[in-house]
């Protein structure tokens, strides 16, 4: 535009340049003299640099780091609240730079659904847990639960997401295992990918996080993890390099914990060489909130944007660049990151158009997902699916299964239609002690009852409910009833561990209804792996997680047979805590100091720091058990179903394996089928690992062929001397089966 006018203007160019300028600010953008960077001809690399060209260093700076919390701390000053105005009501903003058409980035926190909208008085679709999503196996399925927490985020305003968590079930008891993928970097790692997918192909920007090692809450701030760079890129950072290269994330989100001695985002290593340089990422590295601990070191290390505040990279920042502490080139790179990401994910091109979202899209989809993830871990003498024709009375029990169902929180805390059905008062004992509990509350249950699904599936029935509070009242129920349904549950939140074990008295609760009657069912809504001392004493057990807005509905249509279950475990039931490679969760909160973590005016207490030696090494989840002899409770790949599937006619090589399943029940149903490899004895590798799996869906007596290629760096170790990945040659053996404690098919292979 500018260019235009002065050609015009001739001799009068002094004046057309300022009439031009008042122009371009009163019209920054129009179709006609859309400026070079808004030409969706050009490479976002292309259009990243004209943008660029054109801004001032306030502008640089401006656009690497957040703006505080809006809506939960104060503003630290004028010009943080000036910013907040622009606000979606996220956890996160960056604002824009309107005279180039650079948009606000908004961010919202999206594990399961858009989180905390109800003070905006918006509805989001809770989706079932990201683990119960992981249990489903299913690829398909996870971009299909990205794209509606991409589309919702859209509606809402948002453009870029706070999801993707893919931290791996090292530790069971890590409260924040709801939001993650389980305990195989390999399922995991493809399960993030089409998640983050999902969400970006609706023009939404996703993040992928906690990189890396964040993989307990307990002292998340102050504990440096500790584990060898071969376990490291063949554990945790290979979920994160299979997520990335799938989906093509535009951020990736640094932890707060210490790596090998520096802090997940000034960490040389895992950001500079391994992230950016190894795996060529091409987004921005984010900090998590209050994450960064320094300018120099934090920038030179490869963190790209400081969330949500300014403290090392605003003023401080720009002091370094001047100063020639930070190259500029570093700024700009930080910067060009950032705005290619836009230009790629399409967020400049598309902005969000606000709507109502589709709450009845998003209940199917949460149904769809809850069914398809929940686990039938035990089924004897064929307890379930319950018959509607033959029931005459039904216990239903505990975990106020007569109004709602679990969801998990902290930042994931999706906020229910009409608020918590389960008022404080009557909240579970025992919860709390998290360090975000006083920030964000207990458990919130969402408004789908069980009973009442049960009772819609079973209108001949009588169905009645105890909340179990009283274990010989529920007891009473049970023993004067055909059936009895025992929910069980344990709330989860970021900022807290777990134990192992049911919270409360609901063990025991459990084994007097179990001894009140034979047929008794258990229903776990659970963030991750429990401990099940009445096992032996129940007919059946369903694995449900957090299962989302449609819960109860799902939760019905799996013990009546309307859905057939297929899910299978994404991690590990241990016994007990002793069989775990830690017995004991380090640093108990009890031993909390006064040192604090701030967040703007919120300060958070902190332990002091302490070191965590994952010496189980290479031996993540099932890889731990099985080198250590130890008989899990369920195994990871375990999940039964309301029909049988039979393998046969097992024939790999190196780049496929080919099998055939067949069902021999009576009712259609699907089997993950899963393949695991034993490496040669020279690699030096845990017993076996999941190399390829897919989801077989046969109707009664069919058969199918399955042929599953073979990624090779699913079969490859990574070698530190040579820094990267090497395919052993040598024997394998393959596995192929229901789960990974029973592979009725093996066969050797070489592998040149
Ligand atoms: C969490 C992140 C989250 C961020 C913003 C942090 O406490 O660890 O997962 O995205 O807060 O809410």
């Amino acid at each position: 535009m500018r260019n235009r006018i002065t050609e015009r203007c001739g001799w009068l160019a002094i004046a057309c340049l300022l009439a031009a300028s008042a122009l371009a600010q009163r019209r920054p953008v129009n179709p006609v003299s859309a400026p070079a960077w808004l030409n969706k001809q050009l490479s976002p690399d292309e259009r990243a640099d004209r943008v660029m060209a054109q801004m001032t260093l306030d502008e640089k700076i401006g656009l690497v780091h957040g703006t505080g919390l809006p809506g939960i701390a104060e503003p630290v000053d004028a010009e943080e609240a000036a910013a907040q105005l622009h606000s979606n009501g996220g956890a996160g903003l960056v604002p824009g730079i309107p005279r180039l058409g650079i948009p606000d980035l908004n961010m919202a926190d999206s594990a399961v659904g858009v989180a905390r909208g109800a003070f905006r008085g918006r509805y989001s679709t809770l989706m079932p847990s990201n683990l119960a999503l992981g249990a489903s196996w299913d690829p398909t399925l996870a971009h299909e639960y990205g794209a509606l927490i991409g589309r919702e985020l859209r509606d809402q305003g948002y453009n870029m997401s706070l999801a993707g968590g893919v931290n791996l079930a090292r530790e069971p008891r890590n409260g924040r295992n709801f939001e993650y993928l389980g305990e195989d970097p390999i399922l995991a790692g493809k399960m993030v990918g089409q998640y983050i997918r999902g969400i970006q192909d609706q023009k939404v920007i996703g993040d992928i996080k906690h990189y890396a090692l964040n993989d307990q809450e307990t002292g998340r701030h102050v504990a440096n993890v500790n584990l060898d760079k071969r376990a490291m890129r063949e554990t945790d950072l290979l979920a994160f390099e299979i997520g990335l290269r799938d989906s093509g994330a535009g951020a990736v989100m640094c932890s707060y914990n210490r790596i090998n001695g520096d802090y997940g985002c000034e960490n040389d290593y895992t950001l500079n060489q391994v992230l950016k340089k190894a795996w060529g990422f091409q987004g921005w590295v984010i900090s998590d909130w209050g994450a960064t601990h320094t300018t120099v070191k934090a920038a030179l290390a490869g963190l790209d944007q400081e969330q949500p505040g300014r403290v090392y990279f605003g003023a401080a920042l720009k002091k370094a660049i001047e100063s020639g502490e930070v190259p500029m080139a570093r700024l700009d790179d930080m910067v060009h990151r950032i705005l290619r990401t836009e230009f790629a994910v399409g967020i400049v091109d598309n902005p969000s158009v606000t709507k109502v979202v589709d709450v009845f899209a998003g209940m199917e989809a949460a149904r769809k997902v809850a069914e398809q993830g929940s686990v039938l871990l035990k089924n004897a003498k064929g307890a379930l699916p319950l018959d509607p024709a033959t029931v005459q009375s039904i216990a239903v029990i505990g975990s106020h299964a007569d109004v709602g169902v679990l969801s998990g929180g902290g930042s994931a805390q999706v906020d229910p239609p009409g608020g918590n059905v389960v008022p404080q008062s009557k909240r579970e004992a025992g919860n709390g002690g998290g360090e975000l509990d006083a920030l964000l509350g207990g458990p919130v249950w969402f408004p789908s009852s069980p009973l009442k699904s049960i009772r819609a599936l079973a209108p001949e029935a009588k169905a009645e409910y105890n909340s179990g509070d009283n274990p010989a009242e529920a007891a009473a129920l049970a023993r004067r009833s055909q059936v009895a349904i025992v929910f069980v549950n344990q709330p989860s939140s970021e900022g807290r561990d777990l134990s192992l074990s049911l919270p409360g008295r609901q063990d025991r609760l459990v084994q007097a209804v179990a001894a009140a009657n034979p047929r008794t069912i258990v229903v776990l809504e659970t963030g991750a792996a429990v401990t099940m001392p009445w096992i032996d004493q129940v007919s059946a057990a369903v694995e449900v997680w957090f299962p989302g807005i449609s819960g109860g509905e799902a939760i019905a249509n799996i013990l009546f047979g309307k859905v057939n279950p297929s899910g299978k475990l994404p991690l590990t039931f241990a016994r007990s805590e002793a069989d775990l490679p830690h017995p004991q969760v380090a640093g108990a909160q009890s031993s909390m100091s006064p040192i604090s973590i701030g967040i703007g005016d919120i300060q958070i207490p902190q332990p002091p720091p302490f070191n965590i030696h994952y010496t189980e090494g290479l031996k993540v989840g099932y890889k731990w058990f099985d080198a250590e002899d130890k008989q899990p409770l369920f195994a990871f790949g375990h999940g039964l179903s309301y029909t049988t599937f039979e393998y046969s006619q097992l024939r790999a090589t190196g780049k496929e394996v080919v099998f055939t399943v067949k069902n021999t029940g009576r009712r259609a149903g699907a089997e993950i089928a899963q393949v695991y490899a034993a490496l040669p004895a020279a690699a030096n590798e845990p017993p076996r690992r999941l190399v390829a799996w897919e989801k077989v869906t046969l109707g009664s007596g069919e058969a199918r062929t399955v042929t599953l290629k073979l990624d090779p760096l699913h079969l490859s170790v990574f070698n530190v001397a040579a820094d990267g990945w090497q395919l052993v040659p040598g024997d394998y053996r393959i596995f192929v089966g229901g789960s990974s404690r029973n592979t009725p098919l093996i066969a050797a292979i070489k592998v040149p």
